[in-house]
Parts: C-alpha cells; sequence; structure tokens
C-alpha cells in the first residue's frame, strides 16, 4: 500500500505524524489478514509499533504486511514501513509492527481461518518468531489448565513420597537411604505416569 505525505498528515515539525502511520498500517494489516483467511477481520490487539527514524512531508511511504502465522480464529501480521524521497533518491525503514486479527463471521463471531505453510527463510523465521502467549481465550485458558494439572501431578508424587520414605525408614530403622529415594521416585513416577495418561 502506498501513500503521499501531505500537510495534514504531519506535525508542526512537518513529520508524519504517529497517529495517522498507525490508521494506515491498521488498514494494511487488515486488507493481509482478510485476504488470507477470505473474511472479514478485525484488529484485536496492536502487539508492537517501533518508529525508527521520523517520516518527512511529501516523502512516499509504501507499506507492506504479511501474515506471519495463523492460529484457530486469529493471525499474526507483521507491517513493514518505507519512506522514500524522490527527490533525494533515498529509501529509509521507518517503522515495523505486529498485530493481531481475528477473522470473524456478519455476527462478528470469529470463524476459523487458514493455517500459513512458511516456505521462504524469511517465512520460516517470521513463523517461528510468531508468538501467541499475551493472547487471551482458549488457547491461554487451555495452558493454565494444563499448567495446575501438572502442579498438581507433581504435588501429589512429592506428598506420596514424603508418605513411602516415612514407611522405609521406620521399618528399616534408617534416616534417608539415597537408594530408597531413587527407587522410590522412578516407581512413583512410573505408576503415576501409567494412571495420568489412562
Ligand atoms: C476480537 C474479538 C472478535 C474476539 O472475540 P471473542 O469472543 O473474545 O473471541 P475468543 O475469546 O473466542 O477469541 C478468538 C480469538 O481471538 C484471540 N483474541 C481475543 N482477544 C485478543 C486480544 N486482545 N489480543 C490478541 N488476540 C485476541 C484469541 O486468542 C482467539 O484466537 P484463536 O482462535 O486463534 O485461538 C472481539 O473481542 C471483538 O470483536 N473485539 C473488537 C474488535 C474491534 O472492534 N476492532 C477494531 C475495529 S476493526
Amino acid at each position: 500500500m502506498t501513500e503521499l505525505v501531505l500537510p495534514n498528515h504531519t506535525n508542526q515539525l512537518g513529520n508524519l505524524l504517529g497517529g495517522q502511520l498507525m490508521h494506515w498500517i491498521d488498514i494494511c494489516a487488515a486488507l493481509a489478514a482478510s485476504k488470507h483467511s477470505q473474511h472479514v477481520c478485525v484488529t484485536a490487539s496492536v502487539d508492537r509499533i517501533d518508529f525508527h527514524h521520523p517520516v518527512r512531508l511529501g516523502n512516499v511511504v509504501t507499506l507492506t504486511a504479511s501474515v506471519n502465522r495463523a492460529f484457530k480464529t486469529s493471525m499474526e501480521v507483521g507491517v513493514k514501513v518505507i519512506a522514500e524521497s524522490f527527490i533525494e533518491g533515498k529509501q529509509v525503514h521507518t517503522n515495523t509492527a505486529y498485530l493481531t486479527f481475528v477473522s470473524v463471521d456478519e455476527n462478528t463471531r470469529p470463524v476459523e481461518t487458514f493455517e500459513i505453510l512458511p516456505e521462504t527463510e524469511d517465512e520460516k523465521r517470521r513463523f517461528k518468531e510468531a508468538l501467541q502467549e499475551d493472547k487471551p481465550g482458549l488457547a491461554q485458558d487451555l495452558i493454565k489448565i494444563i499448567n495446575f494439572a501438572l502442579f498438581a501431578f507433581l504435588f501429589c508424587l512429592m506428598y506420596r513420597l514424603k508418605f513411602q520414605l516415612m514407611d522405609s525408614a521406620s521399618t528399616e530403622n534408617i534416616l534417608v537411604n539415597p537408594d530408597i529415594i531413587e527407587y522410590s521416585l522412578v516407581t512413583l513416577i512410573t505408576t503415576d505416569t501409567e494412571i495420568f495418561f489412562k
């Protein structure tokens, strides 16, 4: 997407307003997301915008967006902004932005999108770097449930180990035997893992 920086886009210093640029970034990213998902896409979050250099009045701004990764209904979109001065004959990479879009139906309900199959080295790197960890919703709830289950599992394991050690110590008249710890731990992990996955 290409835009020309006009006087009403700039501040008193003749630099492009941040809010104006964010508007263009949002539009450009929405186009990429909608093209990929073949649905209307709404901005769920603006995850990061870096302003590396100011953009000057009269510059031509080119925004390039790519869908870096698609999850279930959401997508991470990256936008690169290049400002060009035809007079000076130079191009500057001025901004980088990452946004999350959600593909929705006519009632603004999230709908599944297509997965991304990265091919080039750049696409593979962007795919790998696209993170889902700060997102609310089902995925994050699931991570919390798994963490809680693991914690509870380990807690029960330690609790059983403690009682088994106490039993062993009292019947064999010893305080702490490293062989028993090792044996008990291996036995308990094996048994509990079997029970857990049954
Ligand atoms: C974005 C929106 C559709 C999500 O709807 P929801 O009912 O909360 O949906 P869910 O909780 O089921 O989440 C759906 C997806 O959105 C993601 N999501 C929701 N809120 C998010 C946020 N703040 N940041 C990033 N991702 C978010 C979830 O992680 C989930 O992704 P997944 O399906 O790929 O796992 C809804 O919050 C909305 O309409 N927001 C307003 C959007 C808007 O007006 N934007 C500006 C104009 S375009």
